[in-house]
């Protein structure tokens, strides 16, 4: 039995890593093609976790398009899968690398499956284009793996059979307890976190920020980093900000944020690092769908600038708030955060314990 696993950016490597370990070590042929969507910020993660991809599209360009990529997508792979033959092909998430990757599967007849399935915000726009990236894969693949109840639920209401679902909670949270295990280990040395170390100033409250949804490019982006200046001017923080290498990101971030003695612009940084920082945060600012599923787990609150989000699971159990990009509305949510909150009593991450990569493969086994 020949299992393909085709992913392309930062946040599906990191999804997919513990799954790939847990593949190899069982009786499965595995094999790994990357689209390499994304480069450094996907080879960072590659590296961490010691994945070794058979195929390396290498398909990035920068400000690449939308329909570019896709094309480019879909005649690369046709290649891989009409080589490789596998029994199934496994994707992740919402990326165009996973809907193209499942429809070219499909085109040739192999079955696939779908990491992190079934999460919906039913509106077009936002996130754009992911939402739709979803729906098309939940069409197209014939096994469906839910991380929570309301995925599984979501699946069920668009009339997908309950026999192709299985609820496994997100790799993600498999992911995270690894690193921090890894990063807790006596003997584990890691330069960017000692460089980090440096800027985490002693008494003053982190505020972890990151951001490169395309629905925020411009405006949105622009509202965030006026924000952040006003939050700066408090002396008890530190606003830590791992820029996205987007151009439509980076370029206005560095340009606003630049030359602040209070906002420390960094790197895209490496998993570990970033799991790091996260820990060491008072609060996150994000529009990362990753990351509003990590950070419950670590019990820091994180303010979502979106409208609307497919992780609702995390705001209803109060983890995330969702402030949108209106400035007004992220300096009262990180205000509020700063000067009130105590800590999370007895509240449950709603993704899973960490155990999500083991239910996949033993569904897996049990069905080959
Ligand atoms: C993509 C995914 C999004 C995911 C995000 C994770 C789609 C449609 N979007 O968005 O779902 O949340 O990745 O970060 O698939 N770039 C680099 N180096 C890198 C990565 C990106 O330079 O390692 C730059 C390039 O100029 C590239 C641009 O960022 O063209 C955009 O990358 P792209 O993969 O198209 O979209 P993202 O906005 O990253
Ligand atoms: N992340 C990282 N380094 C960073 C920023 C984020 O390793 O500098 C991790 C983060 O912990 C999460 C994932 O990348 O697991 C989120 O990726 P991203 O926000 O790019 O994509 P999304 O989750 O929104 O699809």
């Amino acid at each position: 039995m020949k299992i393909l696993l085709c992913f392309g950016t930062r946040p599906e490597a990191i999804k997919m890593a513990t799954l790939y370990h847990k593949l190899k070590d069982s009786n499965f042929e595995i094999k790994v093609c990357v689209t390499a969507q994304h480069r450094q910020m996907l080879d960072q993660v590659l590296n961490f976790f010691e994945i070794i991809p058979d195929y390396d599209l290498d398909l990035m360009q920068p400000s690449q398009s939308l329909n570019g990529l896709s094309a480019k997508i879909l005649s690369k792979i046709d290649k891989v899968l009409l080589l490789e033959k596998p029994d199934l092909v496994l994707v992740h998430g919402d990326t165009t690398t996973s809907s193209m990757v499942a429809l070219a599967a499909f085109h040739l007849g192999i079955k696939v499956g779908h990491i992190e399935a079934g999460l919906r915000t039913y509106n077009k726009q936002a996130p754009f284009p992911e939402e739709i990236n979803r729906q098309i894969t939940s069409r197209i693949v014939d096994i469906h793996f839910t991380p929570t109840k309301q995925a599984t639920q979501n699946l069920l209401c668009e009339k997908i059979s309950r026999e192709s679902i299985v609820q496994t909670g997100n790799t993600v949270i498999d992911a995270l307890f690894w690193t921090i295990s890894k990063i807790q280990s006596a003997n584990y040395k890691n330069e960017e976190i000692e460089q980090l170390k440096k800027i985490v100033s002693k008494g003053k409250k982190i505020i972890l920020v990151t951001g490169h949804r395309r629905e925020n490019y411009g405006e949105g982006i622009k509202n965030l980093c006026k924000a952040l200046l006003k939050i700066s001017e408090r002396d008890d923080v530190t606003i830590i900000y791992p820029v996205h290498l987007n151009p439509n990101v980076k370029d206005i971030v560095h340009e606003l944020l630049s030359n602040n003695k209070n906002v420390k612009l960094v790197e895209p940084l490496s998993y570990p690092a970033f799991v790091w920082l996260m820990q060491q945060s008072f609060l996150v600012v994000t529009d990362s769908g990753g990351i509003q599923e990590e950070t419950p787990s670590l019990g820091k609150p994180v303010l979502v600038t979106r409208n609307v989000s497919e992780r609702q699971e995390g705001v209803d159990a109060g983890f995330s708030i969702l402030v949108g990009t209106n400035t007004t509305k992220i300096i009262e949510g990180i205000q509020n955060i700063l000067n009130n909150f105590t800590g999370f009593k007895n509240k449950m991450s709603p993704y899973g314990n960490g155990d999500a990569s083991k239910k996949i493969v033993d569904y897996l086994l049990k069905l080959y």
